[in-house]
């Protein structure tokens, strides 16, 4: 029998929280760029580096037979051999360059999923200690508060968030699909930090969201406390999150804004 999700959730906020509080010690005294990844600008701090290890170490002091799946490591060496199938899903930082300029939009996103679903998912934003966390079918919470998504059925009312990748080509891609949407909506936003657009998703802070490109670790838990939450969250045309655009919604909003990024995405070249 797979571990309760109630219990993984339990375990992920304590990892997260000790994570996050990382985070922010080590942002009070002074961060800089440690090394890029897929381009210059896609950057990597020693915070990320540092805050992935000791949740890999956390997590593996206390449930020492799952995997892990982490941004900046990669996989760790054990593969799921216990009862239980659970793999963890971290992203240390995410909005690692909100982190690195000071914006307090960024924190730490961690999920446990069994047999290949995510049942339970934190996030925590590291400089505010905002909390949100969902297990499957129990509903996704921010402070003890119940989180329901926003009610909005008008997609030229609707307030959409989304972000940017760092490949160049897909980057050009976005703004062309961006400029199409622009018109149509109240407005958009880029705030900086997929796993954290999610929960305000979810909060009905912003109606909406979409980004193509997304990583495992920018989903995991930000898109199960959006489900739970009541959002509709699927990818454009049912490919993986990485290969496709995930757009998430309020059931009535899904439609519309799917349809017009449907023909946004194949207008706008690669
Ligand atoms: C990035 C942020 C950003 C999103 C990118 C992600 P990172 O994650 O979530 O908002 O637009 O797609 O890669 O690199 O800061 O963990």
């Amino acid at each position: 029998t797979a571990a309760p999700p109630r219990e993984l959730l339990e375990i992920a906020i304590d990892v997260a929280r000790d994570a996050a509080t990382t985070a922010y010690r080590m942002r009070a005294e002074g961060v800089s760029v440690a090394a890029t990844k897929s381009t210059v600008t896609d950057v990597v701090t020693a915070a990320d580096r540092a805050v992935e290890r000791q949740v890999v170490e956390a997590l593996r002091r206390r449930r020492p037979d799952d995997a892990v799946l982490g941004e900046e490591f990669g996989a760790a060496e054990h593969v799921a051999a216990g009862p239980d199938r659970v793999r963890w899903i971290v992203d240390p930082i995410d909005g690692t360059v909100n982190y690195l300029y000071g914006l307090a939009h960024c924190g730490v996103s961690l999920a446990a999923e069994v047999d290949g679903e995510v049942v339970a998912g934190v996030v925590r934003n590291a400089f505010t200690g905002e909390e949100w966390t969902a297990t499957a079918g129990s509903g996704a919470w921010r402070d003890g508060r119940r989180l329901r998504c926003s009610t909005e059925t008008d997609l030229g009312q609707a307030l959409v968030a989304t972000g940017f990748g760092y490949d160049p080509g897909r980057r050009a891609h976005q703004a062309r699909v961006l400029a199409g949407l622009i018109a149509d909506v109240r407005d958009i936003r880029r705030l900086g930090a997929a796993a954290l657009d999610l929960c305000l998703t979810a909060e009905g802070r912003v109606d909406a969201y979409f980004e193509k490109g997304l990583a495992p670790w920018d989903l995991a838990a930000g898109g199960l406390i959006a489900r739970e939450a009541g959002l509709r969250v699927a990818g454009l045309a049912g490919l993986p999150p990485g290969a496709d655009m995930v757009v998430a919604a309020p059931p009535a909003l899904f439609g519309p804004l799917h349809a017009r990024l449907v023909d946004l995405d194949a207008s706008g070249g690669p």
